[in-house]
């Protein structure tokens, strides 16, 4: 039928057209018509929810002003050439009279919810170059009969669910330049015609199911600029051809089976700018001149990072972060002065410190080093990285103080230095940083009053859990409140504000590193460094001494981890191994702080430690143990409570060894507080941290929660080692410690009192019987000292007072009992000091020795 003579009321809006467009001719041809229908077909077997189409009416002849539509109107005919209805919120099938438009060069579907099979009826479509079906719902596999569009250049079917293989027959649409699959669901291996195509630059298959090789032939081509082929099942090596082609410079394998080496060629290459890699071995990357990114993110690398990396003079962005690269952090990475969009090293197992270098890289916008084991303290050149945004060194074993030099970051927005072991005062200066958006000090050791301006106007943009010793002013803040003495300063004026604390934490930097010079002339070496001298010991000398680790050898388990007892090859006597749990939260900073407390301390009722060992497990993780004499006796605890360890038989122990006990500790004690070059506090004082050896000689372990003092008895800055959070046990923790107190000497004082109670009562601090919210220690009270034998332990004094023996009562029960009560009040100042413990109870002894050598004890 020929439309030519079409009725009047279609054909004059249609001929006005014309007119005005003055050029165009009036010949209106059966294809013309058809590509009318084909529209109103396709419009009228979808669903346009948003009307859309509304413009596609068939009362309106001049299609070609239709949304999204476009004409050819240069020749004879009108022509739809191309069709764009990308992003119209339309669903339902691609109807299969898409494939009218036969003169149609562009379709653009993209961006809706079309549903089901790619329709094969798109072979129709022999003008096409640009189609465009992504992010839709289109299942099904990919038509053959779209090799039949032999004018193809862009094939973008990305964010589908499409599936099978991706035909073979596609490699013949030989002008095609961009095959964009990614976010499908295809299998099988990679077509390997695509390495044949001569204009293909860009090959996106990524994030798909399929195996198989890369193609041999993927390299002939010498157009490829971009090639994606990462988060599919690929195997095998990468292919060195891929090196041959003259322009890629993309080149992303991530996420998939690859295995081997990279090939030196690869390094060749003049063009690549970004590679990402994955499961190969860097052992030999070249020289890649103009390399811009490099992604290696993700991995599972480990040994340390190839050193020629820092010859790469180009490279903005280093990505190395999720590896399990080890050894020191790399100082030629912070000799790469063009980074200057991120360098992410987070993730991996880098210890020792951070470099000094780290100030070299004045472009960078954003550093992180987070989640590694890096020591020491921050370097102050990191205020030289004038640029950075974001610094991100959270989850390390960082000690020390916030540098002043971090005034001097102006740009920064996100700082997260939580999950180390920082401590002194909160600085001022961070008030300074106009542009800080978010700071998280989360899980340290800081401690006093934060300031109240800045960042720290708003609560929300301020991260401070786990610090026990910080106060606010801010009620905002969910912290105890300052002292009346902290807010003083409110009444004064803004100068005064910044002023006297810039000036203040001045003089405490000199006087701080006055101190660090003074005490790094006297600093022994530490444990660790000092393990040369003890003996070399080995994972699988542990294991073979645990028995791997056998159930059967082990003595205790404690918050970090486990203890076994086995024999050492190179001992003569069992030893007791304490073997970290490195999972558990805190443990690494566990075990520092006990080598750190250590390596200071040596005194007859500590317990002595015989090697240590920090290596690498077989299966590549990190392994910590402590080495200790193994104590034959067991714990304190055990002695006291036989009832809840399995042992109801065993003696109990008589009033004579319990003084003798009580008086190894207070000496023990006495020396960590006193004698001591920085005094130490334990922190964890307790009956299972006593050890007995077959003399029933007291040894007072485990310095897992230990910290050092300075001289003054408030936490040495920089000094402290210390778990982040203190933990301590519950009943033998000062009550001050509970309400954000500091830690002092007078905390052990309480729990060496509280022990001392349960050594004389029996009873511990947490027995169910206290629930009347009597303390042990009011119950002592209450009874002493007339009717102190009701609470005393009835099997002590079965032992060794007969009925009523008033001069044993008098001169050494009574007393005990007293320094017992004095030890534990509540308030700090009310306490005695260990030295003054330890004369009492020696003095308790004394008269002890003198009445039963004297006969008058049974
Ligand atoms: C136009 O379409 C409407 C409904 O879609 C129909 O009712 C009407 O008859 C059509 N008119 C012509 C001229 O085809
Ligand atoms: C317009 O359409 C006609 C018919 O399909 C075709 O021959 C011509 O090449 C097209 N012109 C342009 C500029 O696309
Ligand atoms: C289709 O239209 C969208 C805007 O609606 C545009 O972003 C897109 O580039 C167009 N597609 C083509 C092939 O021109
Ligand atoms: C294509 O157009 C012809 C008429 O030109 C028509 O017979 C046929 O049904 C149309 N095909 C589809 C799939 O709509
Ligand atoms: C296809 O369309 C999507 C969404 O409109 C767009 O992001 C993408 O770049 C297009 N693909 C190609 C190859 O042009
Ligand atoms: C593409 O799909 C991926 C997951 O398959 C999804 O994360 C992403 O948001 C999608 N992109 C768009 C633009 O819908
Ligand atoms: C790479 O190209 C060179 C010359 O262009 C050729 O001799 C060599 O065989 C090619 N290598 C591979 C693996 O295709
Ligand atoms: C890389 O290039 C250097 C010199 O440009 C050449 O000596 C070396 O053989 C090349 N290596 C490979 C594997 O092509
Ligand atoms: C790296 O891993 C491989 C295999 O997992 C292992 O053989 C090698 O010893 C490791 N190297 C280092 C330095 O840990
Ligand atoms: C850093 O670069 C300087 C000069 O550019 C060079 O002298 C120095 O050896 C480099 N350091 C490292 C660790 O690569
Ligand atoms: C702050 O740090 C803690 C510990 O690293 C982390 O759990 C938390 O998600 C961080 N909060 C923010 C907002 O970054």
């Amino acid at each position: 039928m020929i439309r030519l003579f079409a009725p009047c009321p279609k054909f004059i809006p249609l001929l006005a057209v014309f007119i005005v467009s003055c050029s165009l001719p009036l010949a209106i041809s059966d294809d013309t018509d058809t590509d009318r229908e084909a529209l109103l077909c396709f419009k009228s077997q979808i669903s346009d929810p948003k009307g859309s189409l509304s413009s596609w009416s068939n009362t309106s002849q001049n299609f070609c002003n239709w949304q999204g539509v476009s004409c050819n109107n240069t020749q004879t005919q009108l022509r739809v050439i191309a069709l764009n209805v990308s992003s119209k919120g339309l669903s339902g099938s691609i109807p299969p009279c898409i494939g009218n438009l036969s003169s149609i060069a562009s379709l653009d579907l993209s961006r809706n919810a079309f549903l089901g099979k790619i329709p094969s009826e798109l072979r129709r479509l022999r003008q096409i170059s640009y189609l465009n079906l992504s992010i839709n719902s289109l299942e099904g596999r990919i038509p053959d009969e779209l090799s039949s569009c032999s004018n193809l250049k862009v094939l973008g079917l990305s964010n589908n669910s499409l599936q099978g293989e991706i035909p073979q027959s596609l490699t013949q649409c030989t002008h095609l330049q961009q095959v964009i699959l990614y976010n499908n669901k295809l299998e099988g291996s990679i077509p390997t015609g695509f390495g044949t195509l001569p204009e293909l630059k860009t090959l996106d298959l990524s994030n798909n199911a399929l195996r198989g090789g890369i193609p041999p032939l993927l390299g002939s081509s010498s157009s490829f600029v971009y090639v994606d082929l990462g988060g599919n099942q690929l195997t095998g090596g990468i292919p060195e051809f891929l090196a041959n082609s003259s322009s890629l410079q993309v080149l992303r394998l991530t996420q998939n089976s690859l295995t081997g080496e990279i090939p030196p060629a690869l390094f060749n290459s003049s063009t690549l700018t970004t590679i990402y890699l994955d499961r190969l071995i860097p052992d030999s990357i070249g020289n890649l001149a103009q390399l811009t990114e490099f992604h290696l993110d993700g991995n599972n690398f480990n040994g340390s990072i190839p050193s020629n990396l820092g010859q790469w003079r180009q490279l903005e962005k280093l990505d190395l972060s999720h590896n399990s690269f080890s050894g020191s952090l790399p100082s030629e990475v912070f000799n790469i002065s063009s980074l200057s969009q991120s360098l992410d090293l987070s993730h991996n197992l880098f210890a020792g410190p951070i470099p000094l270098e780290i100030g070299n890289l004045i472009n960078l916008g954003s550093i992180s080093i987070s989640n590694n084991r890096l020591t020491g303290e921050i370097p102050s050149t990191l205020g030289n990285c004038v640029l950075l945004e974001y610094l991100h060194m959270e989850g390390n074993l960082l000690t020390g103080s916030i540098p002043q030099s971090f005034m001097n970051l102006k740009s920064i927005k996100k700082l997260d230095l939580s999950r180390n072991s920082l401590s002194g005062k909160v600085p001022e200066l961070l008030t300074l940083l106009s542009s800080l958006q978010k700071l998280n000090l989360s899980f340290n050791d800081f401690e006093g009053p934060i300031p109240s301006n800045g960042v720290f106007g708003n609560a929300s943009r301020v991260i401070l859990d786990g610090n026990y010793r910080l106060c606010a002013n801010d009620p905002g803040y969910s912290l105890p409140l300052c002292s009346e003495l902290g807010s003083q300063s409110k009444h004064k004026s803004t100068i005064l504000k910044i002023v006297i604390p810039i000036a203040v934490s001045v003089v405490i930097s000199l006087l701080c590193l006055m101190a660090v010079l003074i005490k790094r002339r006297k600093q022994k070496p530490s444990l660790q460094q000092s393990s040369v001298n003890m003996r070399k010991i080995s994972y699988e000398d542990i294991a073979k001494a645990t028995d791997e680790f056998s159930p059967t050898n082990l003595v205790g388990l404690g918050s970090f981890g486990a203890v076994y007892k086995g024999m050492l090859p190179f001992e003569t006597n069992p030893v007791a191994i304490k073997v970290f749990d490195l999972n558990k939260y805190g443990a690494p900073t566990s075990f520092n702080a006990e080598c750190e407390a250590l390596r200071y301390i040596r005194h007859r009722n500590l317990v002595k430690i015989i090697t240590l060992c920090s290596t690498i497990d077989p299966n590549g993780y990190d392994f910590k143990a402590l080495v200790f004499q193994y104590m034959p006796n067991g714990s304190l605890e055990m002695w006291l409570h036989p009832e809840d360890h399995g042992h109801g038989k065993k003696r109990f122990l008589t009033l004579g060894e319990r003084i003798s006990l009580a008086l190894d500790i207070a000496y023990a004690l006495d020396y960590l507080h006193n004698q001591c070059v920085s005094p130490l506090i334990h922190c964890d004082i307790k009956p299972s941290n006593v050890l007995l050896d077959l003399e029933m000689t007291a040894y007072v372990s485990d310095f897992g929660l230990a910290r050092f003092m300075s001289a003054n008895s408030t936490a040495a800055p920089g000094n402290s080692t210390s778990l982040a959070d203190l933990k301590g046990s519950i009943g033998y923790i000062a009550p001050e410690y509970g309400m954000g107190g500091q830690i002092s000497m007078k905390g052990d004082v309480y729990s060496y009192g509280v022990l001392l109670l349960e050594i004389l009562t029996g009873k511990r601090p947490t027995d169910e019987k206290f629930n009347d919210g009597l303390s042990l220690h009011d119950r002592v009270d209450a009874a002493f000292p007339h009717r102190v034998t009701e609470i005393l332990d009835p099997n002590m004094l079965h032992n060794d007072l007969d009925g009523g023996n008033s001069e044993l009562m008098q001169s050494c029960v009574l007393p005990l009992v007293k320094v017992a009560l004095m030890c534990s009040m509540a308030s700090p100042k009310d306490r005695l000091g260990m030295a003054q413990v330890s004369t009492e109870l020696h003095s308790i002894k004394q008269a002890f020795l003198e009445l039963s050598s004297g006969g008058k004890v049974v």
